[in-house]
């Protein structure tokens, strides 16, 4: 695995397999990565020649009152299992390198509609930044195929819009979320949950799947769901930001007949933001 710490670096290699007429699928991540990282390289190794991963944590996407200067990094540990799983190439840039003059005046990649709201909502600025560093890496790699985990479905469909929208010659694939025994989705932030907040977070899928349940035996009560979805957190010891049923490929509050949905909830349990989904189809 070549490991690039420079776009000219990274483009070096790009272009000499773009030149043999490869394909080149990219998966970015901030590292620190488990297993449902692992399944999104090689589900991308299946549908390229060349996989393409990022490391980089990136300061645009985090508030001032968040994780970004605790967020873990791991990326010694990190470079030995993506080349273990077929990663072709790793690129790891210092901060500096995607933003060299700075990120106050840089610009911005804003994708209206879907950024500020859910997620969005609890976090200004989140989403602008994600889709500003996803653009930087898709003009730098200039992939055929990019990689997203289902688990940020909010993330998933801003990337999505901004490749629609940009008119970007690239495919974004999708992948099911990877979960640990117990059902709690896999995350790099699950790492920071204390060990009586660990047993708790299975809590959070448990509570959507019984959600889902009503909605597949005929509850149309989108509102109902949500208020008592809200409130079984509660009961569970989260403090939740939200629990909602919303169209799946637009996040608009669904309408009678709508049939692809899906349940989003967002929740905290101390310190620790957890996330979750799952798709209803009907
Ligand atoms: O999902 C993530 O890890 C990040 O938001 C991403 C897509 C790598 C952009 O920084």
């Amino acid at each position: 695995m070549r490991t690039a710490r420079t776009i000219a670096e990274l483009r070096g290699h790009i272009n000499t397999w773009r030149s043999k007429g490869e394909r080149i699928a990219f998966v970015p991540t901030m590292g620190n990565l488990h297993a449902g990282h692992i399944h999104l390289m090689s589900q991308a190794a299946h549908r390229a020649d060349r996989v393409v991963a990022s490391i980089f944590v990136n300061p645009m996407q985090f508030g001032a009152n968040e994780d970004f200067t605790t967020y873990p990094r791991t990326l010694s540990a990190d470079s030995i299992k993506l080349a273990e799983n077929g990663v072709h190439a790793l690129f790891a840039p210092e901060v500096a390198e995607l933003y060299p003059r700075g990120m106050v005046h840089a610009t911005r990649i804003e994708v209206i509609g879907l950024s500020d709201i859910l997620c969005g909502a609890s976090r200004p600025g989140h989403f602008t930044g994600v889709a500003t560093v996803v653009n930087k890496f898709f003009n730098i790699v200039q992939p055929d195929i990019a990689v997203f985990g289902e688990k940020d479905y909010q993330q998933l469909l801003v990337i999505r819009r901004m490749v629609s929208d940009l008119c970007l010659p690239i495919t974004i694939l999708s992948v099911p979320t990877v979960r640990e025994p117990d059902g709690l989705a896999m995350s790099s932030r699950n790492g920071y949950l204390a060990a009586d907040q660990r047993l708790c977070a299975p809590r959070l899928y448990q509570i959507l799947c019984a959600a889902h349940e009503h909605i597949l035996k005929g509850e149309r009560n989108y509102t109902l769901l949500a208020e008592q979805g809200m409130q079984l957190l509660r009961n569970a010891g989260f403090v939740p930001d939200y629990f909602t049923v919303r169209r799946k490929d637009d996040f608009l509050p669904p309408e009678p007949g709508d049939s692809q949905l899906i349940i989003l909830a967002a929740a905290w349990l101390g310190e620790t933001r957890l996330i979750d989904n799952i798709k209803i189809e009907m």
